[in-house]
């Protein structure tokens, strides 16, 4: 990951433009003034278009198709507006070092939905926004848990109920070992509408956060030439927007861009960070009072040697940086299978595998 910042200079270029032009001599004869008071005025006229245009391409919000796309209402438009932190509304805040499950093979299954058999007994679930019914989320949600929606927000999927709403041209190269995915064209306005459909209908089924997954596609192979950049407004819109239904956002890996986007972040869903010694990087959610949910895949799982859980659950060596990270170990397809550091008992949460 690099640490070079490529700041985006645009707006702010723009903008201090106007300065220069105020400088008008005295003693200049009446018509010399008019003219430049007619040149400062289509200057501004044409900054202030440029900057206009600037503004609708950098929210990627335009809503130009008018054809009703559930947008949520009485927002004033704002929504996705990559500027507007949108932190400090009164969302969902997770504590460091909460406890919590990922299930994401399989819709977890719950008998005559209740929550009274269900094992292990943590306050947080990140579970598959479509596989899940809602009246899992609901009877989640009852019984005083919290549940965190993951759906893929830079990865096209082939199975997606909502996979044929996507132009041809807003997919990229195939996700390298994940069959029937393709990266997205995160820039592009037309998948951010359907993100936002997404976000909607994460809100409407009760979910408390959103994990958006593979916004880091500029870190891969992609063959969009993303960038840091999109990446960063992206990962902005998808806050802003997941704010304005009291949903808070997680920041899925990326720890290329965790200072720039922390402040619109709740939570950081980590993989392998012990596996590949960079929990230091994602730290600073925990130095920010945010928690970190990492998922360690020791190769044997669920047969996880005593070497490889001490490794995961200290917090020096491949560790180190990993101090109240809220760690599960788990396999790699992410099945009801769990084990937690500070016990040996393992639990198998109940699915639904039909
Ligand atoms: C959030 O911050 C904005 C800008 O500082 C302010 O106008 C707004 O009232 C704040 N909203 C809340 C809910 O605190
Ligand atoms: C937003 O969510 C928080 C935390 O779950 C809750 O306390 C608050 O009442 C919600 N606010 C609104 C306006 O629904
Ligand atoms: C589950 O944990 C909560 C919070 O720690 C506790 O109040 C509750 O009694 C526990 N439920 C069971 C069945 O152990
Ligand atoms: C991605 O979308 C942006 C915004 O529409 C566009 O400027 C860019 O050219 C697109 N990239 C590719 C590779 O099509
Ligand atoms: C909200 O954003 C402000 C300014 O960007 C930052 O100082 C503050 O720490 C953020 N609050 C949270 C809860 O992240």
């Amino acid at each position: 990951m690099s640490t070079t910042e490529v700041g985006s200079t645009t707006g702010v270029m723009a903008g201090s433009k106007p300065v220069t032009t105020g400088t008008t001599k005295a003693g200049w004869p009446l018509w010399k003034k008019l003219t430049l008071v007619g040149v400062i005025l289509i200057v501004a006229i044409g900054l202030g278009v440029g900057l206009g245009v600037g503004l609708t391409r950098g929210n990627g919000d335009d809503d130009d198709s008018g054809s009703g796309d559930g947008d949520n209402s009485g927002d004033g438009d704002n929504s996705g507006d990559d500027d507007t932190n949108t932190n400090n509304t009164s969302v969902w805040q997770p504590a460091v070092g909460a406890s919590w499950q990922i299930i994401l093979k399989y819709p977890i299954s719950l008998d005559d939905d209740s929550t009274d058999g269900l094992a292990p007994n943590v306050s947080i679930w990140d579970l598959d926004l479509y596989d899940n019914d809602i009246s899992i989320f609901k009877a989640l949600s009852d019984a005083g848990k919290h549940v965190i929606c993951y759906f893929s927000a830079g990865s096209w999927e082939d199975w997606r109920d909502d996979a044929g709403d996507f132009a041809d041209a807003d997919l990229g190269k195939g996700l390298d070992g994940w069959e029937g995915e393709k990266w997205l064209n995160i820039s592009s306005p037309a998948v951010r509408k359907i993100m936002k459909k997404r976000i909607k209908y994460a809100s409407d089924k009760g979910c408390n956060a959103i994990d958006p997954d593979n916004v880091d596609g500029y870190q891969n192979e992609n063959g969009l030439s993303l960038t840091k950049e999109d990446t960063i407004s992206y990962v902005k819109f998808l806050s802003n927007e997941a704010a304005q239904y009291n949903m808070s956002t997680g920041l899925k890996n990326a720890g290329g861009i965790i200072s720039d986007v922390l402040d619109y972040v709740h939570f950081s869903v980590n993989e392998q960070c012990i596996e590949y010694s960079e929990c230091e990087t994602f730290s600073a959610f925990i130095d920010a009072d945010k928690p970190v949910f990492n998922i360690e895949y020791p190769s044997k799982a669920p047969k996880v040697s005593s070497s490889a859980k001490s490794e995961i659950c200290s917090t020096s060596g491949n560790a180190a940086g990993s101090n109240k990270f809220s760690k599960v170990i788990k396999k790699m397809i992410l099945d009801g299978w769990v084990e937690y550091c500070g016990t040996t008992k393992t639990y198998t949460t109940e699915v639904d595998k039909s």
